[in-house]
């Protein structure tokens, strides 16, 4: 289709004046301007409930199924608006998303669920190459790849769902919290998977608890507070902020609540 093939490649992914309201709630993010830029990472930092999640919910199309809707504002992947396509044109249009709280399919084995993630895919030879690359990359996958993703501990059900986020070969990936919960050897392990998946030029947006790794990774950053942005601009910058300094690199760097 050409229109979707207009869209994948390289992934410019601007949101402008963005609103979101959940049911007859008061809107839960507010005139959000974000701004990445291909092959670059952005992190966006903020403290529980400050509409990071609703934000990604937006961009990927999955607000209905929470009952939440885009009130105002645009949504453009390389220039293309597309805050009215369904979450699956999303995705064929190159944008993926590792959910918060690791949504696997529970039910398939871990193999099903990989290759779930290359649905909107027809390219069966190299499907099989990236599953073997995800087991690469995640061995203790490997072993286990017809046992349903349900009996995974939770820091492998994790791994799981970040791994069918790359198999989508996305053009811009969105994390949420990909390191949550995970002992300090696997949130290492997340932190290089993301450095190679930028390194291999892939658009990145990072919601990450553990703010030194995501500032670490990102090029820029955007603070969200109760629905707004608050600050932002280039990591090297705001890593010197005494607000960010303050807020959530004080003493310690794995808590991002405030
Ligand atoms: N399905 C929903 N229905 C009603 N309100 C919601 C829903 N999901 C989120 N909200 C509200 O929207 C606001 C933003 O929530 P969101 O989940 O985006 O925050 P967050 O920054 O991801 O927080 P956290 O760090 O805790 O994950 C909050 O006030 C939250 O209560
Ligand atoms: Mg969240």
């Amino acid at each position: 289709m050409a229109a979707s093939k207009d869209l994948t490649g390289s992934g410019e992914l601007i949101v402008e004046g963005l609103s979101v309201a959940y049911g007859a709630h008061s809107l839960a993010i507010e005139d959000v301007h974000l701004r990445v830029g291909a092959g670059e990472t952005l992190a966006v930092l903020g403290s529980n409930g400050a509409g990071k999640t609703t934000t990604v919910r937006a961009i990927t199309g999955v607000l209905g199924s929470h009952s939440g809707r885009i009130v105002k504002g645009s949504i453009r992947l390389n220039g293309v608006e597309i805050a009215q396509l369904s979450p699956f044109a999303r995705v064929r249009a190159g944008i993926a998303q590792c959910m918060e709280g690791r949504r696997v399919f529970s039910e398939l084995s871990i193999d099903d669920n990989l290759r779930a993630g290359a649905i909107t895919r027809r390219d069966n030879a190299a499907i099989l190459r990236d599953v073997e690359a995800v087991y690469g990359r995640f061995p203790d996958l490997a072993g286990r790849r017809k046992e349903k993703a349900g009996y995974l501990s939770g820091g492998q059900q994790q791994m799981l769902a970040i791994g069918r986020a790359l198999m989508a070969r996305p053009s811009v990936l969105l994390l949420d919290e990909p390191s949550l919960g995970l002992a300090p050897k696997l949130v290492e392990m997340v932190a290089e998977t993301i450095a190679e998946i930028k390194s291999q030029g892939t658009t990145v947006l990072l919601i990450e608890q553990n703010v030194a790794m995501s500032l670490d990774l990102s090029d820029h950053a955007v603070v969200l507070e109760t629905g707004r942005v608050v600050l932002s601009g280039p990591t090297a910058e705001l890593r010197n902020n005494p607000r960010i300094h303050a807020a959530y690199l004080g003493g310690h760097t794995g808590a991002a609540a405030v």
